[in-house]
């Protein structure tokens, strides 16, 4: 079976992106893959955050995931400290990773711009943070939202410079970005994309939302004044994220989507039915969960022990490779 990785990070809530652009899909291949997934609490460091605070939203990250559909039975399901091998690989593969390449990442410099007083080092080097989670599951597939293209070329560029100096010891993996809603952009902003960082709310579907808040939120999406239903992500980013919104809601094509409707009014109270349906039973299942946080705890040490037996061995592989003196 295909060996399958992706990570999110306990920062704010999961939002209608996360869940189009990433989650879903991982639910999706959990059966037909082999399926590592983790919550990259150490990368929600590289932003200031309160002490404590991001180990809670790592526990309620895992039950929105767990809500979402992901089984912890099914696939490995885990946090990123609670294996070690991920900071000191991460550390070997920031040695292999240039500063003009690190320069080069557009997250960086979105991310950096918008910290006024403190631009952490850990903001820079991430993505050598994020290859080490990549590469230490001799990982072949990384389903990912548009965003995260970037980060796994970079893996993929990291990797083989290592396999090249130090003798083939990584897989290169590959990005697996979702045919509709890669990029599902803010509702007030339709030229950027929603985030949890976003300046308003108005614009983000959060998962926990009020149903009736979330209905409201998409029936005063951002469109435009011509009133023309058509699939044009460059001319009408507004009408263009309704329609891939529905989309991948429904599995329909978005531009056969555009065909059946003459007015924005219905299709964006299509868009706020078919989001409501999709996030109902989702809620449903997290308020279960929330009931009995120590499951959760116990099937995230269940999956950093099975995460353990494949990261283990590959960073000896590295190790090794490089020709570390062996401390017995
Ligand atoms: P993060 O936590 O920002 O986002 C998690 C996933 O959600 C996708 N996503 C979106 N997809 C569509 N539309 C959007 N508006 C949208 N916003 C976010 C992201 O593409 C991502 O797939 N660096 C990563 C976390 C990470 C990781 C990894 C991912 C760390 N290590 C290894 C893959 C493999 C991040 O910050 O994702």
């Amino acid at each position: 079976m295909t060996r399958v990785f992706s990570g999110i990070q306990p920062t704010g809530d999961l939002h209608l992106g996360n869940l189009l652009g990433a989650v879903r899909n991982w639910v999706e291949m959990q059966h037909r893959s082999e399926g590592v997934f983790c919550i990259v609490d150490l990368h929600a460091l590289t932003v200031a955050t309160a002490p404590g605070e991001v180990g809670s939203r790592t526990l309620e990250l895992a039950q929105v995931l767990m809500a979402c559909g992901l089984d912890p039975e099914a696939t490995t399901l885990f946090v990123q400290s609670h294996v070690h091998e991920h900071a000191e690989l991460a550390w070997i593969l920031q040695c292999n990773t240039s500063f003009g390449e690190l320069n080069r990442m557009t997250q960086f410099k979105d991310k950096s711009a918008r910290q006024r007083d403190f631009i952490s080092a850990g903001l820079f080097t991430y993505p050598a943070l994020q290859a080490a989670d990549i590469l230490l599951y001799d990982t072949e597939e990384v389903p990912v939202g548009e965003d995260q293209r970037q980060h796994i070329e970079l893996t993929r560029d990291v990797a083989e410079r290592f396999n090249a100096r130090f003798g083939e010891t990584f897989i290169l993996p590959e990005a697996v970005i979702p045919p509709t809603a890669a990029r599902v952009m803010d509702l007030q902003n339709p030229t950027d994309k929603m985030s949890k960082s976003a300046e308003s709310d108005a614009g983000t579907i959060l998962l926990g939302d009020d149903l009736a808040v979330t209905a409201k939120k998409l029936r005063r999406a951002v469109t435009d004044s011509d009133n023309e239903v058509r699939w044009d992500p460059a001319a009408k980013p507004g009408v263009s994220n309704l329609l891939g919104i529905l989309g991948a809601c429904t599995g329909d094509d978005p531009e056969a989507l555009a065909e059946r409707y003459d007015q924005y009014g219905p299709l964006k109270n299509d868009t706020a039915e078919a989001v409501v349906s999709l996030l109902e039973p989702i809620q449903q299942r997290l308020a279960e969960l929330r009931a009995d946080p120590g499951e959760t705890s116990r099937a995230l040490a269940a999956g950093a022990d099975k995460a353990r037996t494949v990261a283990v061995p590959v960073l000896r592989r590295a190790t090794e490779h490089i020709g570390l003196l062996s401390g017995g």
